[in-house]
C-alpha cells in the first residue's frame, strides 16, 4: 500500500495502478477505523480491482462546540489495518492540503440536507459536500461506497452525484454494529461502561418503533414511545426521532411508502446516531 499526502504523488500513483484498465473504488473516511469502516472496505473489493482509501477529518463539516479537536486519530493503527485488508491506496492530505490559502467554494446541496442532521448541524453537509466532492475529484474513482449508519449523508451525496452529472456509481453499505447491536461508530470511544450500555436504547427504541408501525400502530405513537424510552436511558437532548421517505428523507406521518426511522440523540457529551428501514406491509 502507498501513502500519498500531496496531489502530484497521488496523481502519479493512481496513473501507475489505473494503467492495467481496471476499476477503481474509492471509500472516504476519517480515520479511526473500525469494523463499520472495514466492511466498506471489503465491500469495495467486490467492486474493483483496486481500492483506495482516503482519511481526512475533515474540519468544514465540524460546528464550532463540535469535537473536532477531541476527534480520534490513529493513522499508524489505521495504515495497518488498510495494509492487512488488501488496499492499493491511503490518501492521507493535510488540511493545507485540501483547504491551501484562498479556498473559496462550497458545494450546497438543498432539501435532502435540510432537516434532521442539517437542522441540528447547521453547515454540516456543506461541509460533507465540499470536502466528497474534492475526494471524488482528486481520486477520480469509478465506485464509491458510504455507509447507510450515516442515512442522511448517503442521500446527500447520492442528490449532489446526480445533479453534478458525476460519472461514478454511489454504493451504500448496510450499518454494522456490536454484537448487542449498537452500531459502529468512531464516536464510541468516548462512552463510558456506563454510557455503552445505555446507548443500546438508540438501536432498542428504533427497532420497537419499526415493529410498532410495521403492525399498524400510528407513526406518531410510535415516535413519541421511542423519544419516551431513549428519555429514559438518560438520552439529554434527543435531536429527532423522524420516519422520512426512504429516498427524499421528506418526514412522513403515515407508513404508506419505503420508509426509514433516523433518530439522534446525546448521552453525555457524545452524539450518536442510528437509523432503520421501515416498510409498509
Ligand atoms: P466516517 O465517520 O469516518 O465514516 C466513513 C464511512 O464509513 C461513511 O460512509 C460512514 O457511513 C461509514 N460507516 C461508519 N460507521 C459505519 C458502520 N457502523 N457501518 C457501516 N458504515 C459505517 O462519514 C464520514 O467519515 C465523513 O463524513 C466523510 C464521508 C469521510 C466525509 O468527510
Amino acid at each position: 500500500m502507498q501513502t500519498l499526502r500531496d496531489l502530484p504523488a497521488l496523481r502519479a500513483a493512481l496513473d501507475a495502478i489505473r494503467s492495467d484498465g481496471n476499476p477503481l473504488a474509492l471509500v472516504p473516511t476519517m480515520g479511526a477505523l473500525h469494523d463499520g469502516h472495514m466492511a466498506l472496505v471489503e465491500e469495495a473489493r467486490r467492486h474493483a480491482k483496486h481500492v483506495a482509501v482516503s482519511i481526512f477529518v475533515n474540519p468544514k463539516q465540524f460546528g464550532p462546540n463540535e469535537d473536532l479537536d477531541a476527534y480520534p486519530r490513529r493513522e499508524a493503527k489505521d495504515a495497518q489495518m488498510l495494509q492487512a485488508a488488501g488496499v492499493d491506496i491511503l490518501w492521507a492530505p493535510s488540511v493545507d492540503v485540501m483547504y491551501p490559502a484562498g479556498f473559496a467554494t462550497t458545494v450546497s446541496v438543498s432539501g435532502v440536507s435540510e432537516g434532521l442532521d442539517g437542522a441540528a448541524r447547521p453547515g454540516h453537509f456543506d461541509g460533507v459536500a465540499t470536502v466528497v466532492i474534492k475526494l471524488l475529484n482528486q481520486v477520480r474513482p469509478d465506485v464509491a461506497l458510504f455507509g447507510e449508519k450515516d442515512y442522511q449523508q448517503l442521500a446527500v451525496i447520492r442528490r449532489m452525484v446526480a445533479d453534478l452529472d458525476m460519472d461514478l456509481r454511489i454504493v451504500g453499505v448496510p450499518t454494522q454494529r456490536a454484537e448487542d447491536g449498537l452500531a459502529l461508530s468512531s464516536r464510541n470511544a468516548y462512552l463510558s461502561e456506563e454510557e455503552r450500555r445505555e446507548a443500546l436504547a438508540l438501536p432498542r427504541a428504533l427497532g420497537e418503533a419499526k415493529r410498532q408501525m410495521e403492525k399498524g400502530g400510528t407513526v406518531e405513537a410510535a415516535i413519541a414511545k421511542a423519544i419516551a424510552m431513549l428519555a429514559a436511558h438518560g438520552f439529554d437532548p434527543i435531536d429527532y426521532v423522524t420516519l422520512c421517505d426512504a429516498a427524499t428523507l421528506e418526514p412522513m406521518t403515515v407508513l404508506d411508502r419505503p420508509a426509514r426511522l433516523l433518530g439522534a440523540a446525546k448521552i453525555g457529551r457524545t452524539r450518536l446516531i442510528d437509523n432503520i428501514a421501515v416498510d409498509p406491509a
